[in-house]
């Protein structure tokens, strides 16, 4: 059973390992076969830092745990309260902004373990409506969400252009 704990100054490696692990196919970045699919992988390793980054700066909105087995850590979910919306809606308004699991360890519940204990996370902040967006075609995704009360509300496709 993978221990879920917040992040701690060590565990930026395994993240970005992980982000182009994970999300190699399915950010809709790799699904463009007209990327450049080096600027993919630059590009979720750049976004794992900014998360990173944020976090270190004592960000209160936002909230990085991790999944460690055997002292490595396999997966990390990122949370956040979006301010404007909160202010907008008058409740605490939180996101799950990124999930992510090694391929290694996909199936064994880690996914599940890291939505719960973030949902724990943005309650403990008074969270009162949290949301998520994901590809449609994700499975797994949707699978580990809805198993976690998630229900779909809404879908939309990205349009394109090179100008
Ligand atoms: C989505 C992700 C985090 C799930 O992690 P995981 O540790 O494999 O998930 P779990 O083992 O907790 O699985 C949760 C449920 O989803 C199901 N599931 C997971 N992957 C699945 C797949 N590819 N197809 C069908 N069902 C799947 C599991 O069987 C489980 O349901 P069950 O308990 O009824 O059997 C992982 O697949 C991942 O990192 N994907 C790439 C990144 C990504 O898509 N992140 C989410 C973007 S918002």
């Amino acid at each position: 059973m993978a221990n879920i704990r917040p992040f701690n100054r060590g565990d930026e490696s395994f993240m970005e390992k992980i982000a182009p692990r994970a999300f190699g196919v399915w950010t809709r970045l790799a699904l463009d076969k007209t990327l450049p699919e080096e600027g993919t992988r630059r590009y979720l390793v750049k976004e794992v830092k900014w998360y990173i980054k944020r976090c270190q700066h004592r960000n209160e909105n936002l909230g990085i745990l991790v999944a460690e087995e055997d002292k490595e850590v396999v997966g990390y979910i990122v949370l956040g309260i979006d301010t404007m919306r909160s202010n907008a809606f008058g409740f605490l308004w939180g996101h799950i902004i990124s999930l992510a699991v090694d391929p290694d360890y996909h199936g064994k519940g880690i996914g599940s373990s890291l939505i719960k204990e973030g949902l724990g996370w943005l309650k403990d902040k008074g969270v009162k409506y949290a949301e998520v967006l994901t590809d449609q075609n994700n499975i797994g995704a949707i699978r580990a969400y809805e198993k976690n009360d998630f229900r779909v509300i809404y879908s939309s496709i990205v349009l394109s252009q090179y100008l």
